[in-house]
């Protein structure tokens, strides 16, 4: 696994840009996975910034999401589908349905986690997969103790992860959705090359296990230990409890 560590999310930002648009030069109908909180943000500002500037064009590529909440009404803004749109579809020449997410509307979920499964298999999986991390591990909404070779399900959520994300809905725990649908770690691990963010001391106990820790259930990013083409970009903060980190990062 390749560590970058870099002194602002901004230098994050373009340097996981850069991978983006090499990958996209190379392979103009990549396929593209996408995921929400608020690491991958500055990296979707740049995006979108070099899409204005004509540097990338997303007009052939294709998008499939991490995760979605279930139990938010369509119009909910923390629904990760209009959270996409938001900060990322709708700031780039992706065309409009070309990124897809988990059916969380479905009243069958278990239908919903099969066909998009389906989906992402006929895709050929993605070609490059964006992650952030929850500070207890998960990648996705893959809590611990779930299954290392998990397909896309119905996932519940930690009472850490609803803390962790009542940020986003004024505070209030109760307002967090309870369940959720993601890309399983199997998913997560066919793409071709993940690309994980994490920015913050919150972030440190699961960087050092991710990085340093073994492959276990309880951390469940560790998989990513096992993919041959996975980068991650951390800040100091989120470095900080790393016992074998340089100030270049190790690889
Ligand atoms: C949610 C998402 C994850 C994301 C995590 C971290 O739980 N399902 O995909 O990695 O948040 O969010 P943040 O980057 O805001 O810390």
């Amino acid at each position: 696994m390749e560590l970058v560590i870099c002194d602002t999310p901004e230098e994050i930002a373009s340097l996981a840009a850069d991978r983006i648009e090499a990958l996209i030069q190379a392979k103009p109908n990549a396929v593209l996975g996408t995921a929400t909180g608020s690491s991958p943000l500055p990296l979707y500002d740049e995006l979108a910034r070099r899409c204005d500037e004509g540097r990338i064009s997303f007009a052939g590529v294709t998008g499939f999401m991490l995760d979605e909440y279930v139990g938010l009404e369509e119009k909910h803004p923390e629904r990760y589908a209009n959270f996409m749109e938001t900060n990322l579809r709708s700031r780039i020449d992706m065309p409009k349905g070309a990124l897809q997410g988990p059916d969380a509307l479905n009243v069958d979920p278990q239908a919903a986690c099969r066909e998009y499964e389906e989906k992402m298999a006929q895709a050929g999986y993605c070609d490059l997969q964006i992650l952030g991390i929850g500070s207890d591990g998960h990648i996705g909404f893959n809590e611990p103790g779930g299954s290392l070779q998990s397909r896309t399900h119905l996932g519940v959520l930690t009472e850490q992860t609803r803390s962790d994300n009542a940020r986003f809905f004024n505070d209030d725990i109760d307002a967090v959705p309870t369940h959720c649908i993601t890309q399983g770690l199997y998913t997560i691990m066919q793409a071709r090359q993940l690309l994980l963010i994490a920015t913050g001391e919150n972030k440190a106990k699961a960087i050092a296990q991710l990085i340093e820790g073994p492959i276990s259930a309880a951390w469940p990013a560790t998989i990513m230990q096992m993919h041959p083409e996975a980068v991650v970009f951390v800040d100091p903060a989120a470095a900080s409890l790393l016992e074998h980190a340089g100030p270049e990062g190790w690889k």
